[in-house]
């Protein structure tokens, strides 16, 4: 149980393993839930969540394999690690951001919301017992057309993010961060 949002913060990881058990509805509706309190410029609200479970996730795997295979074409063991990961993955998550037609700063800012929102939901996520990684590279297909296809994006919206979700198996390594003195200037 956190207490602080110190806390909170310090604890959150990259959840990468998963037991083999389904997220409920209503877990999955309250991240949604902490995902759309995040802050956003002038209430532009830019986020769109795309859930993919059960037989649609079947068709994520499929996708992703398909990715592989052409990417990857000479690494089979890349492959077959990548695909052990997708398929122990109970429910993605796919999230977009509006694209504000023919404004690049608007449209930028967005995007700013977007990664706000799923960090709420990254934190809900541990408090709710689960755990998260946010994927772009690999089977994260965040810049691969046929994801959008697939999730059925509009021209509008650019794919932010792929969350796999579900209940932690085991303990995620701790990550080492550098000081923020050594990231600061006081001015
Ligand atoms: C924008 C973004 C993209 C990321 N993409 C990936 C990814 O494609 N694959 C992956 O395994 N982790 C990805 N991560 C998770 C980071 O690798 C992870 O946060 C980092 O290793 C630090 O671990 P920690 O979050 O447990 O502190 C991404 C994180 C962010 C913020």
């Amino acid at each position: 149980m956190n207490h602080t949002i110190a806390e909170a913060l310090r604890r959150r990881r990259a959840v990468r393993n998963f037991q083999a058990r389904e997220v409920e509805t209503e877990k999955i509706e309250q991240l949604l839930e902490a995902a759309t309190s995040a802050p956003n410029d002038r209430l532009r609200e830019p986020w769109h969540f795309y859930v993919v479970r059960g037989e649609a996730k079947e068709r994520y795997t499929e996708l992703a394999l398909t990715f592989l295979q052409e990417r990857f074409p000479t690494k089979p063991e890349l492959i077959e690690a990548s695909m052990t990961a997708v398929r122990n993955t109970p429910l993605l998550i796919v999230v977009a951001s509006d694209i504000v037609p023919g404004d690049a700063e608007a449209s930028e800012d967005n995007e700013y919301a977007v990664a706000c929102a799923i960090h709420s939901m990254w934190l809900a996520a541990g408090e709710l017992g689960l755990g998260m990684v946010w994927r772009t590279r690999g089977v994260g297909l965040v810049r691969d057309e046929r994801l959008r296809r697939f999730v059925g994006a509009t021209e509008g919206q650019k794919i932010i993010a792929t969350l796999c979700v579900g209940y932690p198996e085991g303990e995620a390594a701790p990550t080492k961060r550098t000081p923020f003195a050594d990231k600061t200037t006081w001015l």
